[in-house]
């Protein structure tokens, strides 16, 4: 990686703000799934190593700017603590003067955690001097700052990208250092035995890495709604499938745009869909067989075979996205189909996004799978561009 790492610079003793992605699910108040708690140990344990002073600060969820008690992250404070072996301060707050007190108080190897920096609009804002100003704050009471919010990587907002104009060094931590290095792999990946399998119900969100990884990959697998905007693109009948007129005119882009490439471009051959406008009855249809007042809601077996095929004999593959309806049974079956087969594959494998994740941890593959991105929006935006904005504000090498 290009950019300079907590490796690359004298932090010892030093107090420094550490950016982590600590954007987890919770449910009444307990964290369902801990992986991005976990995936930040490595470098808040190379900085405890070092002497420092740890202040954390994430956000969670999409509070807008005002404080919503069920969005503290007071829960992954207690889980951290649990995870280090060490109690981790939290302060119900993220600048301002309890946080400063509290950083004072700090001695080597103390591990403070900050309250949601997205309680505050400002950290978001677009007015860039309201964005810098909060940043500022934030910045305040840390000597260096350390970036290993990966999953945010693709957000210009003051704790990802502000904070490094008050603050220096400003380096990558070891998660957004293996992360990079892992994507890269898929990156600069050669054509012959390329596989990108891409689902999810929007092509507006995956547009660019449609256009980006199409001419790249030697085949790009489609499913989930993303299949039947699509369809309804080449003038298929769709039923009551979702697809959001947003989504199909990006289809329709896709389709318009990518010439020779479209034949790398593989869609369903088959559907599970529910008869929604009736009895709700569930059956298997052709792809070109959806019949008004149905609902797609999954790929069909044809297709879960041929996806999966191409996915073995791949020499790489990365896979964002689920396959159908992924949160109602029966229709998650796609998803574990695609997901058993990347845990088969022999090829490097990788994998992003919370539901895709969660399917190869559900299927018990994902110690088979290679690199298992804890971002989801920022693995496909780093793919897409090649960068990431907040890590690209890092100091270089
Ligand atoms: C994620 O969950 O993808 C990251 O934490 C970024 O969250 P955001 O999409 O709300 O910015």
């Amino acid at each position: 990686m290009h950019k300079a790492t907590v490796r690359d610079r004298d932090i010892n003793g030093k107090t420094a703000l550490v950016r982590v992605d600590f954007n987890v699910p919770l449910k009444d108040g307990q964290i369902e799934d801990d992986t991005r708690i976990v995936a930040s140990l490595p470098t808040i344990e190379y900085l405890l190593k070092h002497g420092c002073k740890v202040i954390l600060c994430a956000h969670l969820g999409r509070p807008k700017g005002e404080v919503v008690p069920e969005l503290s992250l007071a829960p992954c404070a207690d889980r951290l603590s649990e995870l280090l072996g060490k109690r981790v301060g939290f302060v119900e707050d993220c600048i301002g003067q309890e946080v400063a007190e509290k950083a004072v108080q700090m001695q080597a190897g103390d591990v403070l955690l900050l309250e949601n920096t997205r309680f505050y609009c400002a950290e978001k804002s677009k007015n860039e001097g309201e964005m810098l100003e909060f940043a500022e704050k934030l910045a305040a009471p840390a000597e260096l700052y350390v970036n290993d919010a990966f999953g945010a990587g693709h957000r210009n907002h003051a704790s990802t990208y502000g904070v490094t104009k008050y603050l220096s060094p400003c380096v990558a931590g070891l998660l957004v250092e293996e992360e990079i290095e892992q994507l890269t792999r898929i990156l600069i990946a050669p054509q012959e035995g390329f596989v990108v399998v891409l689902g999810g119900a929007k092509v507006e969100d995956k547009i660019g890495v449609i256009k980006a990884l199409l001419p790249k990959c030697e085949k790009m697998l489609i499913g989930g709604a993303m299949s039947w905007a699509f369809f309804k693109a080449k003038g298929m009948e769709v039923g009551l499938s979702l697809c959001e007129p947003e989504s199909v005119e990006s289809a329709e882009e896709v389709l318009a745009t990518m010439g020779a490439d479209l034949q790398k471009l593989m869609l369903p051959v088959d559907v599970y869909m529910q008869n929604v406008a009736g009895d709700h009855q569930i059956k298997y249809a052709a792809a070109d067989a959806i019949e008004p007042g149905w609902d797609a809601l999954d790929i069909g077996d044809e297709t879960r075979k041929s996806y999966a095929d191409t996915i073995l004999k791949a020499a790489n593959v990365f896979w964002n996205g689920p396959m159908g309806k992924f949160e109602n049974k029966p229709f998650d079956e796609g998803t574990f189909a695609v997901a058993k087969a990347m845990g088969a594959c022999p090829g490097f494998n990788v994998v992003g996004g919370g539901d895709s994740v969660a399917a190869v941890t559900k299927m018990r593959v994902a110690d088979a799978i290679d690199h298992i991105s804890t971002g989801g929006g920022a693995s496909l935006e780093f793919l897409e561009d090649g960068s990431l904005s907040a890590i690209e504000a890092l100091d270089s090498k």
